[in-house]
């Protein structure tokens, strides 16, 4: 395989110190005064950048969360203002979860959150989530109840798929959607990933940089293509709108899979005569 299906995703290796659900407690009182300053210099940086480049159910949804800008937020309270809008909440886990941990976790509506943020030299780039990158990256767009109900749904499709051993395809759909997709607007083009809003290169580089492929979503084609854990995304997939995923996504995928198995994966950064591509 080009890609492996775990990246992205949570590990397979279950930690024998938690719980089962793995979940454990943020412990916010740990936090230090340059934790708190990372956070914030995080955060004044990519809300600068973001306005006229995310879409607005994002903007939306961080302006509605009221993350303040001044401090790592506390889970519980951030929980109390998502569960209002759509019915997720936000649990803290040690990291890398197994596969089926995080999905049950999805299922259930609720978003499995690393605790730990990075160090003032890791600014621009990072091997594994951090706090950043999951609470401004990916919580904003839960606040959207088309996106809180797509997530869910990937949660129970992900442990048919673990049961199927189809996930190396279903996880290509999560990175090209939630990690890394961009909509197609009235507006223009906009970013909804959450690996591209945590990310100020990628923010820029996405939108603005000839190099990438845009291609217009298709569900099979993204199912087929492979991905970099490593560096900017050679190619991005564009949505018109957080319900055309949903409906998109709605078929039992059983008969993809069986499909899926018959065909060759697709690199990234190669184009399909079939592949439509987003033009401005
Ligand atoms: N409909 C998919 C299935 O039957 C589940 C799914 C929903 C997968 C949303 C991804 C996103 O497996
Ligand atoms: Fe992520």
């Amino acid at each position: 395989m080009a890609d492996d299906p775990n990246q992205g995703l949570p590990a397979t290796a279950a930690d024998p110190d938690t719980a089962d659900d793995c979940v454990i407690a943020q412990c916010w009182q740990h936090y230090s005064d340059q934790d708190h300053a990372i956070w914030r210099r995080l955060f004044e940086r990519q809300s600068k950048l973001l306005p006229g480049r995310a879409c607005a159910e994002y903007l939306a949804g961080l302006e509605g969360l009221g993350v303040a800008a001044g401090e790592i937020p506390d889970f519980e309270r951030l929980s109390d203002i998502l569960e209002r809008a759509t019915g997720w909440r936000i649990v803290a886990v040690p990291g890398l979860v197994p596969d089926d941990v995080f999905f049950a976790h999805l299922a259930a509506r609720r978003f499995p959150a690393t605790n730990w943020i990075r160090r003032p030299e890791q600014m621009d780039y990072l091997r594994e989530p951090d706090i950043f990158h999951d609470i401004f990256g990916h919580v904003p767009v839960l606040m959207n109840p088309a996106f809180a109900d797509y997530m869910a749904a990937y949660g129970r499709g992900g442990l048919k798929a673990l049961a199927l051993g189809a996930l190396p395809n279903l996880a290509r759909l999560y990175w090209y959607t939630v990690e890394f997709g961009l909509m197609r607007t009235a507006e223009g083009l906009r970013i909804y990933g959450s690996g591209i809003v945590s990310s100020h290169g990628e923010s820029l580089y996405c939108l603005d940089d000839p190099k990438p492929d845009r291609i217009l979503f298709d569900l099979l084609r993204v199912m087929r293509t492979t991905y970099r854990i490593d560096d900017y995304q050679d190619c991005y997939f564009v949505i018109d709108s957080f319900d055309q995923l949903f409906d998109a996504t709605r078929p039992d995928f059983t008969p993809y899979y069986e499909a899926l198995a018959r065909q060759p994966d697709i690199a990234a950064g190669e184009l399909l005569a079939e592949d439509k591509l987003f033009t401005a």
